[in-house]
């Protein structure tokens, strides 16, 4: 492989954000892996720091979550691309599980395999629905925006708990090319939407909560 396709290539901005501005170990190491490969394709000193506060939020949503419902424990994690929420918040008991298209899972495999009680699926969410009632709790950390809207309403339609995260309709600047929609809730308001936090006002980006649970 030279080079990861475009889909997959999204996910490079992200882990070096928290490689080079979050330091995180697991995040430098699979940096490392992927330099070693050639597959960085322009990344490498990538940063930009308003995914750290919205990793942050993600990851306190979940925490939260897991504190209220401990027998809640079966996680999903769709477009994981290098995530490393699970080892990051030492999560070593609970049930999880990370989807991505194959070329990501087989370097992840590589690079951070799978665990006890930490599962891989590779499949494209354009294709193949995951089984959502297999799980308690999903998070789509930057990755809905690349599925085209009807999609991304699908699998929050079908999750009976998600934090996802949008881009806002009021955003001045441009999405990229590949981020197929940005947010207004009158587009929702029939979702069960429980929460909206922007995390970077100036780009209206936002997390956005759905709890059936709650
Ligand atoms: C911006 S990255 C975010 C990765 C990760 N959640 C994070 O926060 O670091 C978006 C991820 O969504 C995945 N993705 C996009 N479209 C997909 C699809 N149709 N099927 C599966 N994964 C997809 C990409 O491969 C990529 O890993």
């Amino acid at each position: 492989m030279s080079r990861l396709s475009e889909i997959s290539r999204t996910s490079l901005g992200t882990l070096m954000t928290r490689a080079n501005e979050g330091k995180e170990p697991e995040s430098i190491e699979i940096a490392k892996f992927l330099d070693k490969k050639g597959l960085l394709d322009g990344f490498t000193t990538y940063t930009f720091p308003p995914v750290l506060k919205r990793t942050e939020i993600h990851d306190k949503l979940l925490l939260t979550f897991l504190e209220k419902f401990p027998d809640k424990n079966r996680i999903l994690n769709l477009g994981c691309g290098f995530c490393t929420r699970r080892q990051r918040l030492k999560l070593d008991q609970v049930y999880w599980t990370d989807i991505d298209v194959e070329e990501i899972i087989d370097i992840r495999q590589q690079v951070l395999p799978e665990m006890d009680n930490h599962f891989f699926i590779a499949m494209n969410l354009l294709k193949e629905t995951p089984k959502f009632d297999d799980y308690d709790i999903v998070i789509a950390e930057g990755s809905l925006m690349y599925l085209p809207f009807e999609r991304s309403q699908v699998m929050v339609i079908l999750a009976k708990n998600i934090h996802f995260d949008v881009i806002g309709e009021n955003r001045k600047s441009l999405r990229g090319p590949d981020q197929l929609w940005s947010y207004k809730s009158s587009e929702w308001k029939n979702m069960g939407i429980t929460q909206e936090i922007i995390y970077h006002d100036k780009r209206d980006d936002r997390v956005v909560t759905k709890y059936t649970d709650f």
